[in-house]
């Protein structure tokens, strides 16, 4: 029954589309650019080199020292959700290893360091509790060693992980409520970390979340319904569009306070995180380029364009209708007045896109109303777009890298760019020795065709200021466990020892022959003295 609805949902829509073409042009935002006319020859000289890492997945410490439960620590101690039955308890003990791993990061000789904040060690509790002095301690140590090394934080504030308090009390990002926590939090990071921290990102990969968390069920809190996934409750039609709202808000509220009560005085710059891919289309037919587009505009500019421009991509609102939830005119105001100062691009594969709407399309990821129309795979005719990885999800397509940037340089109107992730997915074969762990020649092969590609973006006039290698060591890899590698250091999981890989050896010959240097703000020198 659900096919035939289906079916007569594509047929209707179809026939509307085919009345009025302007309604799947995704591209309707698109501007110029204000100004390519000088480009560079190599990266920028205060572009930061860097390696990137977020909270659940390397901690550990899962309750030390008063660390109240997340909705990770939660939903990885439920049967059947990771993959090999691991979880993040100890991830890379970075709680209490951080101060070696912040010297192997120096022997990279890398100018950044992107990390989270875990939401529950500050506010075990969320509002509704104190602060954890402890956490507090532990991130602004974390800072002040890097700082002593002359490496920048780049700070994101929510990584996936919010405290299970506000899951249980109001059901976390579905609600309005989660807006006032935000903000709390928020304002507790930059009241103690923001003398210090001069780049900062609200949100890591929303798009992910929403999707994942409340479409597919696949990540906290587990909520689908009907064929996409296998959940006990949810709204796949609806809630993922409720708790993307609720987090444009909150990116919104976040940057506000920022904006009022600490910019003036910390100098520092504020942005968000999407996890953009390249979508190609599978044909050189229009319905398929158009599909291409929308999958961007369902994928990332889902999230892209209301914080900047202060709406939802038009396609969105036409194919969604009332699915979507809309912005008050306050709300408008609010999100075009405080905008952000950067756009951070996690890029890792390519995908290819076949249109949903003018021909019948196999199901499958993006096929549906609710996810834009479109079919992507990473294959066709069986072929797939690039060499593969560790990760099926994953293939060697540098391509994207360079089209993305440029995409998003185009449609935000060069707003400035940091690759805040891309790296490269090993999969953690048992049978293979630590050596040839070590010896990771195709992260290297990987790692040299993106950052090539990347300066090609650059060259053509891309304001892109740094590139962050996920990761810095091997780590617990969401739902996939302890089976994905991608450090530039190798971990042994039982023991935790940090052992240099081949990459690692790369990058860091890679950095010093850019002749980074790290433009350190100010006010290091006056903290540290202090
Ligand atoms: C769905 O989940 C239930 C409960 O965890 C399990 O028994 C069942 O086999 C799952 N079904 C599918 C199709 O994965
Ligand atoms: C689309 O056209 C371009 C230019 O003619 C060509 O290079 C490309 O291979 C075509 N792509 C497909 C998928 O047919
Ligand atoms: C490891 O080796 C065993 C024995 O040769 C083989 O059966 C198994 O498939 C291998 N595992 C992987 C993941 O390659």
């Amino acid at each position: 029954m659900g096919v035939v609805t289906l079916e007569k949902a594509l047929f209707l829509l179809a026939i509307t589309i085919a009345t009025s073409p302007a309604l799947i042009v995704c591209n309707n935002l698109r501007i110029k650019i204000k100004d390519s006319s000088v480009p560079s020859s190599s990266f920028p000289s205060n572009f930061l080199f860097g390696t990137a890492s977020s909270s659940y997945q390397f901690e550990g410490g899962y309750v030390a020292d008063g660390k109240g439960l997340s909705n990770w620590d939660v939903f990885t101690h439920k049967p059947g959700k990771i993959i090999d039955g691991s979880n993040g308890d100890v991830a890379v003990d970075h709680y209490h290893r951080y101060l070696e791993d912040v010297d192997l990061m120096e022997s990279l000789g890398v100018s950044s360091y992107r990390f989270s904040i875990s939401w529950a060690r500050i506010l075990p509790k969320g509002r509704f509790g104190g602060v954890n002095q402890a956490g507090i301690n532990f991130y602004s140590n974390l800072i002040d060693a890097l700082l002593r090394k002359g490496i920048q934080p780049l700070v994101t504030l929510h990584h996936y992980d919010i405290p299970q308090e506000l899951q249980d009390r109001y059901g976390g990002w579905l609600s309005p409520k989660s807006q006032e926590d935000f903000v709390y939090y928020v304002d507790i990071c930059f009241k103690s970390f923001g003398d210090r921290v001069k780049h900062w990102v609200t949100f890591n990969e929303p798009n992910i979340q929403a999707a994942n968390g409340y479409r597919n069920g696949k990540y906290p809190p587990g909520r689908c319904s009907g064929q996409f996934g296998n959940c006990t409750d949810g709204d796949s039609e609806n809630e993922p569009f409720i708790a993307a709202h609720n987090m444009i808000l909150s990116h919104a509220a976040a940057v506000h306070i920022y904006r009022t009560k600490y910019q003036k005085d910390q100098g520092g710059s504020i942005g968000i995180v999407l996890e953009i891919g390249w979508f190609e289309p599978v044909s050189n037919s229009t319905a398929d380029k158009l599909a291409a587009e929308r999958a961007q505009c369902f994928f990332s500019n889902w999230f892209l364009d209301p914080i900047i421009y202060g709406k939802y991509p038009t396609v969105m609102q036409n194919i969604l209708g009332s699915n979507l939830p809309k912005f008050t005119s306050n709300e408008v105001e609010r999100l075009k007045k405080t905008g952000l100062d950067f756009i951070g691009i996690n890029h890792y594969t390519a995908f290819y896109v076949q249109d949903c709407i003018y021909s019948p399309c196999e199901a499958g990821y993006g096929s549906s109303r609710t996810e834009g129309l479109y079919r992507s795979s990473p294959y066709k005719n069986g072929v797939p777009i690039g060499d593969p990885t560790g990760g099926y999800w994953q293939h060697v397509y540098p391509q994207g890298m360079e089209k993305a940037v440029m995409y998003i340089m185009e449609r935000y109107d060069n707003i400035p760019m940091f690759i805040t992730e891309n790296g490269y997915c090993e999969f953690n074969n048992p049978n293979l020795t630590t050596e040839e762990f070590l010896n990771d020649v195709k992260r290297v092969q990987f790692m040299a065709v993106y950052l090539d590609a990347l300066l090609r973006a650059i060259r053509k006039g891309a304001d892109v200021r740094g590139y962050f290698v996920w990761s810095l060591l091997d780590n617990f890899e969401w739902t996939d466990g302890y089976t994905a590698r991608f450090g530039l250091y190798h971990v042994d999981f039982s023991t935790l020892k940090r052992t240099l890989k081949l990459s690692g050896t790369w990058y860091k010959q890679f950095i010093a022959e850019h002749k980074v240097k790290a433009l350190m703000p100010k006010q290091n020198g006056e903290h540290l003295q202090s």
